[in-house]
């Protein structure tokens, strides 16, 4: 009898948690990829340079001449994404491959057939193409004349996302305008880890995100007011952060998470969403601007006009996270030399125990403050030491993770409605070949860039055409 008994309810449990980790049916899995990371093909067919052909040779890493080489191989990501089941296919379009200059005077038919070619092809497989206009492959003669210090290149890439939404606009739907803000001014130009490696650390870092965010506001508005009756499609940008977890539940600490918070997301979320920058950043980066003996702030001001312009510009709200940080707090630091990380003004570290719980938190926090139509978690994903096929490590991560978006889904009632898991195949990761973060493996010391199904593709397959989870939370 007993025995029967708990059977009947281990029968009802797993019927319950079988039900509770059902995904809403409309809901889009895809899986992402980057130009740059994957293309190869860098100087075929009147493709220009990007800063990072530059920096690579500047900095001897390995490059990504060949990559996954998806210029030639692109029917087979193409067949890969379809036995996959995805319901989208997040990729970026090289800016140098369609304007090898930048700019409109030169246009490569070549570049255009590529995309076009493989645009159509998603189609025809049933898969949404998410496309990324800007994933930091800059055309080299651009950066010539400023790169992102330049409001210039405002107008440039007006032009091209014109171009771009004129060739393309009839088959997409999902338009990124920019990825990874944070990284592009904050690694690029502050930390000069990635091209094109400046070490502008407590002024470029904040005169590129205000030329970023009018770039991202142009963008916007030619779509808005030029093709969005024509394609009604749907037009948004991509920032990315760590959750911030306070250290404690001290009014320090929680100061020091709003703080982070505000430093990372609301750098670019609160001018697009709210209007402005986040007023704590004004304010600290003008008092601190003062006692190192600047006339006026580090952190340019909006004028009004372009305070209305950008406020508003987003149809979803996109975000990469890939975990977890503590924040804490600490004392200010003392003048010195001007820097974001001072500007900041919190501790953090990593946060192993609450790795992918975090990403509910943040769902949480990025909807209870902004407000957005949808949400889009465009990248998560693990890295993982070798190029193995028995991945179950990212198997119990990606299962955390998306655990944790589904309760963000089911019990907090968010409107998240698709996830991209980065990445479709390991690929360049941006100096080396080391984080082989792909589902699917590519043998990089063939000439074929073999691809093959690690573990974690058919589970993954299994998720996408069921969209059922396993739910168990082992993170
Ligand atoms: C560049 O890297 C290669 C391989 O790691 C090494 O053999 C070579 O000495 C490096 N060259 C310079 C100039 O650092
Ligand atoms: C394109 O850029 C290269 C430098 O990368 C420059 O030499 C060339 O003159 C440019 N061409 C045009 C037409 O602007
Ligand atoms: C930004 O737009 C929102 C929504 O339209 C509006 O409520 C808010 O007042 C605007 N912010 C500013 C600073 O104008
Ligand atoms: C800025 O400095 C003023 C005066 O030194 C101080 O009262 C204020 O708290 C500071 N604000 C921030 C956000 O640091
Ligand atoms: C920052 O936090 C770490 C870990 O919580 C701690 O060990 C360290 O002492 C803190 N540093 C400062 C400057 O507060
Ligand atoms: C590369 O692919 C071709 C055609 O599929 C095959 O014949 C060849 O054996 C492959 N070479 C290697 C090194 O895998």
């Amino acid at each position: 009898m007993l025995i029967r008994i708990s059977c009947v309810f281990v029968v009802c449990l797993a019927s319950y948690l079988t039900n509770a980790r059902q995904f809403p049916n409309d809901f889009m899995f895809g899986a992402g990829t980057a130009a740059y990371q994957i293309e190869g093909g860098w100087n075929e067919d009147g493709r220009g340079p990007c800063i990072w052909d530059i920096f690579v040779e500047q900095r001897n890493l390995s490059d990504a001449k060949v990559a996954c080489d998806s210029y030639h191989k692109w029917q087979e990501d193409v067949e890969n994404a379809k036995n996959l089941g995805l319901d989208t296919y997040r990729f970026s379009i090289s800016w140098s491959r369609i304007l090898p200059n930048g700019t409109l005077n030169i246009i490569n038919q070549k570049g255009i057939d590529y995309y076009l070619n493989l645009i159509k092809a998603l189609k025809v497989a049933g898969i949404e193409p998410i496309i990324t206009l800007y994933h930091w492959d800059l055309p080299q003669y651009l950066h010539l004349q400023g790169g992102f210090l330049n409001p210039q290149l405002v107008d440039y890439f007006e032009d091209f996302a014109r171009l771009c939404y004129q060739q393309f606009g009839q088959y997409v739907q999902y338009w990124l305008t920019i990825n990874e803000l944070f990284q592009v001014c904050y690694v690029g130009y502050a930390a000069g880890s990635s091209a094109p490696g400046l070490y502008l650390e407590g002024d470029g870092v904040y005169q590129c995100s205000y030329v970023l965010l009018l770039m991202h506001a142009r963008a916007y508005r030619v779509y808005d007011e030029e093709f969005r009756n024509k394609y009604n499609g749907q037009v948004g940008i991509v920032i990315n952060s760590e959750w911030r977890e306070p250290a404690s539940d001290s009014t320090e600490d929680l100061e020091a998470q709003e703080q982070a918070l505000q430093f990372s997301i609301g750098w670019w979320a609160n001018p697009i969403f709210l209007g402005n920058w986040p007023q704590i950043m004004i304010d600290r980066i003008a008092n601190r601007s003062k006692l190192e003996g600047f006339t006026r702030s580090r952190l340019p001001e909006f004028t009004e006009e372009e305070i209305n312009y950008i406020n508003g510009t987003h149809d979803f709200f996109a975000f990469n996270t890939y975990g977890t940080q503590i924040v804490s707090y600490q004392e200010e630091d003392p003048i010195s030399y001007p820097s974001y990380i001072f500007d900041r003004g919190v501790n953090t570290s990593d946060d192993i125990l609450h790795y992918a719980l975090g990403i509910r938190r943040e769902i949480n926090f990025i909807n209870d403050r902004y407000k957005p139509k949808a949400i889009l978690i465009t990248e998560n994903g693990v890295s993982q030491d070798d190029q193995s096929l028995e991945d179950t490590e990212r198997i119990d991560f990606l299962n955390s993770f998306l655990n944790n978006i589904l309760d963000a889904i089911l019990l907090d009632n968010v409107n998240v409605i698709s996830y991209n898991v980065w990445s479709l195949m390991d690929n360049y990761e941006w100096g080396n070949y080391d984080s082989n973060m792909g589902i699917i493996q590519v043998d990089f010391s063939s000439p074929n860039r073999t691809r093959t199904w690690k573990k974690s593709a058919s589970w993954y397959q299994n998720l996408a055409t069921t969209k059922t989870l396993d739910p168990i939370k082992s993170f």
